[in-house]
């Protein structure tokens, strides 16, 4: 492959609150000429995910590290254009932490996964990728929904819970959803929703109390912060919440404000359990056939939202730490 420039934006430094312009550095080098068992992968789709926000405070979270002075962390999907390793033949799709550039060289060190030729590469990043085994798992392995219970999502409007929803449609659920604008309540009633409500409402605890008459069964909770502690007051007993983010303390580098309500769990037999996606690695096939089945019938909707252009990574993330995402962010190069 002849000797072509590299576009990069690093991690300039831990950021102190949502991450601004110069918490990052745009700079261009040349992409390296291949040695054994090195491939070369031209970034077309990163993945915008909340989880970036504390990848890049000192010591990262849950073994991922945005490390300053290297690309910004990320995982996405490109094209394999250079190849001295038989694992990544030339023109094959290949996911993995590819970081914000437009050129990532692999080695036998990275953990990637190699697309089969039918897969849609946006899809594999949200709905038939990660976003997807989160709201799989976390739904039916920790939260456990019993057909005629009620379920409610925090952030139901996003990649991850739009998705934990309509799982929990699937499993005979009433399904209630929280979500900051009323264009993203209206989708959750068009998915099939029972009730969307606005997390910011002055009158959220009676409108829960009107969506979940008999309480909340299970919460599947992506932000933390106030819905976590109002849920937990309204746990139906034997309820069991599904800690999958905290978004809403993400660029809050103090220290987390726990639950006060906690004491429901011991009078509701309640249980809160956290976990992370990756746990369940050697799973992702069983998981990804039904997800693949209910896309291609119709049951599992999705929404990509997908912004152009390497330089508006950081924007993009800033939009999905403000909200401002409609469904799953992605960024095409
Ligand atoms: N455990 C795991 O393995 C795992 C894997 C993937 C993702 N996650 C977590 O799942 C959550 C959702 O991730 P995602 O990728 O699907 O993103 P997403 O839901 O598509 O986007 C994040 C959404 O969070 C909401 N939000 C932002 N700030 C908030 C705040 N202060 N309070 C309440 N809501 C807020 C916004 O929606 P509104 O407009 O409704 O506010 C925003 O659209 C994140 O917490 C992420 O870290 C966990």
């Amino acid at each position: 492959m002849d000797l072509v420039n590299n576009r990069k934006i690093l991690l300039r430094e831990h950021p102190a609150a949502e991450p601004d312009d110069s918490c990052f550095e745009i700079v261009t080098d040349r992409v390296p000429r291949v040695g054994p068992g090195q491939a070369v992968v031209r970034v077309r789709y990163l993945s915008v995910d909340p989880a970036q926000r504390i990848w890049m405070n000192p010591g990262g979270a849950y073994g991922f590290e945005a490390t300053p002075g290297l690309p910004m962390l990320s995982l996405g999907v490109g094209e394999v254009v250079d190849s001295r390793n038989p694992r990544y033949p030339l023109g094959a799709w290949v996911g993995g932490k590819l970081c914000w550039q437009q050129y990532a060289v692999l080695t036998e060190a990275d953990e990637t996964w190699v697309l089969p030729e039918e897969a849609d590469p946006v899809l594999s990043l949200g709905v038939l990728g990660m976003n997807g085994q989160t709201a799989y798992w976390g739904l039916f392995d920790i939260g456990k929904p019993v057909p005629g219970e009620t379920v409610l999502i925090s952030a139901a409007a996003g990649a991850t819970g739009s998705l934990a929803g309509q799982l929990a449609r699937i499993a005979g659920c009433r399904v209630v959803g929280l979500a900051g604008t009323a264009a993203k309540r209206d989708w959750l009633l068009e998915l099939g929703f029972d009730a969307a409500l606005d997390y910011r409402s002055p009158d959220l605890a009676k409108l829960l109390d009107e969506a979940c008459p008999d309480g909340v069964n299970v919460f599947f909770d992506n932000t933390g912060g106030p819905a976590l502690d109002l849920a937990l007051t309204r746990l139906a007993l034997g309820g069991r919440v599904v800690l999958c983010g905290a978004i809403a303390s993400y660029n809050d580098n103090g220290k987390p404000v726990g639950p006060a309500a906690y004491r429901m769990l011991i009078r509701q037999r309640g249980v809160m359990q956290g976990f992370i996606v990756m746990d369940y690695a050697d799973r992702y096939g069983e998981a990804l056939t039904k997800l693949v089945g209910w896309v291609a019938d119709g049951s599992l909707k999705h929404r990509e939202d997908v912004v152009h252009g390497l330089d508006n990574a950081p924007e993009a993330l800033r939009r999905v730490l403000r909200g401002d995402n409609e469904g799953k962010m992605v960024v095409a190069l």
